[in-house]
């Protein structure tokens, strides 16, 4: 088995009393797709802040390509190749599509020279990739919510990174967009060979169609684990799930 490229160990995070991560463990190996699943409030997004660090744990440890980051800055984090989206798309309003990705591109490598020939190209079919080339000159205020995940998604992309965190990517699309979505997640996954993902997602056919594995959360911890098929059978699972709407 792959080397874990992205490891969490015993992490926890309580806010004023509530355990919001309490005690996960969790591996993301190269190439392997892994969703994370979990009814509201199970803790998923304070999870990918603790990998992401945007957050700090109470207890626990990261390690990133086998060294310790728990305590390093998201963007140090995000400059050696781990990289994320949120649940509400963080961008720049006034900044161009373009610039978003160009900007994420150059990061840490701004000069006054004219930008390299060889990072406007990688820029140039980034947009083409994420669907996003007719609306390179748009600013992100313009556009609809479904680009502006696409445009997240590339910016996240643009710095090539090793690790992935998706945080509910199709959350507040059309169908149509999630179509969209669907397309570009698709080729990720069949393009980038070694990149390790980690996708927050409630739609369980995506889920089947994109994870090989599945990691439940519940309350903060870690309820069940396995291929979206075990997990789907799981009665355990099933009973978190019952009476809410996913699933
Ligand atoms: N910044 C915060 N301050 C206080 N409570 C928070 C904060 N962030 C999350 N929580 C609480 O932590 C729990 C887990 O939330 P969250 O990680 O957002 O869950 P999920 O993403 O699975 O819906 C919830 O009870 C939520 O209310
Ligand atoms: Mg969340």
């Amino acid at each position: 088995m792959k080397a874990a490229v992205l490891e969490a160990r015993g992490l926890r995070k309580a806010f004023s009393g509530v355990r919001a991560v309490d005690g996960v463990d969790l591996a993301l190996r190269e190439g392997e797709w892994t969703a994370l699943i979990g009814p509201n409030g199970a803790g998923k997004t304070t999870l990918l802040h603790l990998l992401g660090g945007q957050l700090r744990p109470d207890a626990g440890s990261v390690y990133f390509q086998g060294e310790e980051i728990t305590r390093r800055p998201a963007e140090r984090r995000a400059r050696a190749g781990l990289a994320r989206t949120f649940q509400v798309p963080a961008l720049f309003p006034e900044l161009t599509v373009r610039e978003h990705v160009l900007a994420a591109r150059l990061r840490g490598r701004w000069t006054l020279r004219p930008v390299p020939n060889r990072d406007r190209e990688a820029v140039e079919e980034l947009l083409a990739r994420c669907r996003l080339r007719e609306k390179a000159s748009r600013r992100a205020e313009e556009l609809s919510h479904g680009d502006r995940r696409l445009l997240e998604i590339a910016v996240a992309l643009a710095s090539e990174p090793r690790v992935l965190l998706l945080d509910e990517p199709a959350a507040g699309l059309s169908p149509a967009e999630v179509d969209g979505l669907l397309v570009l997640l698709r080729e990720l996954r069949r393009e980038r060979t070694s990149l390790a993902v980690l996708l927050v997602e409630h739609d369980m056919d995506v889920v089947f169609e994109l994870a090989e594995r599945v990691v439940v959360m519940h309350r903060g911890r870690v309820l069940a684990e396995g291929s979206p098929e075990e997990v789907h059978r799981d009665p355990e699972v099933q009973a978190v799930y019952l009476g809410t709407r996913e699933l």
